[in-house]
């Protein structure tokens, strides 16, 4: 009720205006360790029935906060405050960039959407290190890693390289973003000529005493054939698990308000490809990797029903946008009613009747 009274307000703000503030407004939070930690219990309180292990590492509950809204990772512990699981920040490039020029984010209010082309905007994998190694999280912290749009195709393997050492040291997995549609020519990495080569290169880079899960993001607008490619590819060269889905490029037709901008599209509209995209991807990898499904979740029922086609894990972004600061929690304490309404006893039993 509060949030939908301040959402009015901020939504009368440029997109990106109103998200700086929200940002702002929890990064200062974080700054509050008591605050942020009895907010933590408040918002949402410990349900052991919603813990879950993936990839080595220890998940308190499935739903967390995608990658792209905190790129910089100054407001990850404001937003573990809110509730979320786990919190993937950046995308992080070896460089720092400012990304597309402004406009570059959109909202279609009617549709519960987001139209965005921020271009990687980031400080850079050494400048986020400095903020984000100091401190224990209450739940796996991801950093999502991608090239400098001024960096050559020939040589974006140097750079996730450099960004993946850098960002070892303080992340607990790393993701490999080869799906954004705002970086000219960066979807082509999923091409297996230049996957192939790529993922081999960053498994063995991150072989040793820091190793890292290593996830690969994938995006919404492959041809199912590519993905199952894709998968087996993942599966080869060892990677750790799958992320899908980035944002789409497709849109209504014909285009109306804000689908007539350039950039990806995420949010409601973007449901049914994600959801389609996880399907394939459990079918292929049967049981053999896990997968984080992202893209149009909203609902409590939402979660339910990716876990219950095989995802090990759920994140959100849009929703997390036109839902406000209690939704983390309010997703979670549903998702635990409905689990223990239907005899599930953990995340992993909800989806290990997909995965086998
Ligand atoms: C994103 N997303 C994104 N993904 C990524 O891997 N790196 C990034 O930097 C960004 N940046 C970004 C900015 C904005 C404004 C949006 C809306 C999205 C994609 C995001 O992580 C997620 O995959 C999609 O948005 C789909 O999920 P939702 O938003 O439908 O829940």
């Amino acid at each position: 009720m509060i949030y939908r009274t301040l959402r009015a307000l901020l939504f009368l703000l440029p997109a990106e205006l109103a998200h700086r503030l929200g940002l702002w407004l929890l990064a200062r939070l974080g700054h509050r360790r008591r605050l942020a930690s009895r907010l933590r219990a408040r918002l949402a309180p410990p349900l052991p029935e919603l813990a879950s292990s993936c990839f080595g590492l220890s998940f308190p509950s499935p739903v967390g906060l995608a990658a792209g809204l905190d790129k910089e990772g100054r407001a990850a512990a404001g937003l573990f405050a809110l509730g979320f699981g786990f919190v993937e920040v950046g995308t992080l490039t070896p460089r720092p960039q400012p990304g597309n020029p402004r406009p570059r984010l959109f909202r279609v209010v009617r549709d519960q959407a987001l139209v965005n082309r921020m271009g990687f905007n980031n400080p850079g994998v050494e400048a986020a290190g400095r903020w984000l190694g100091t401190r224990p999280w209450p739940g796996p912290l991801g950093v999502n890693i991608g090239k400098n749009r001024d960096t050559p195709e020939e040589r974006a393997a140097d750079d996730y390289e450099t960004a993946l050492s850098a960002v070892r040291s303080f992340a607990d997995y790393v993701v490999v973003n080869v799906s954004s549609p705002n970086t000219p020519g960066l979807r082509r990495l999923q091409d297996a000529e230049r996957l192939v080569p790529l993922l081999e290169r960053l498994v063995a880079a991150n072989r040793g005493a820091g190793r890292r899960p290593l996830l690969l993001k994938v995006s919404p607008d492959l041809e199912p054939p590519a993905l199952e490619e894709l998968v087996d590819h993942a599966l080869a060269a060892k990677v750790d698990g799958l992320i899908a889905t980035n944002t789409t490029l497709a849109r209504p037709e014909p285009p109306w308000g804000a689908y007539r901008e350039a950039g990806g599209v995420s949010g409601r509209p973007l449901a049914a490809r994600s959801r389609a995209c996880l399907e394939i991807i459990v079918k292929r990898a049967a049981g053999r990797l896990p997968v984080i499904s992202v893209g149009g979740v909203f609902t409590s029922d939402d979660v339910f029903d990716r876990l219950r086609r095989g995802a090990s894990l759920v994140q959100v972004y849009t929703s997390f946008i036109y839902g406000g600061p209690s939704m983390p929690g309010r997703l979670c304490r549903d998702l635990a009613l409905r689990m223990r309404r239907e005899g599930f006893r953990s995340p992993g039993e909800l989806s290990s009747a997909a995965t086998g």
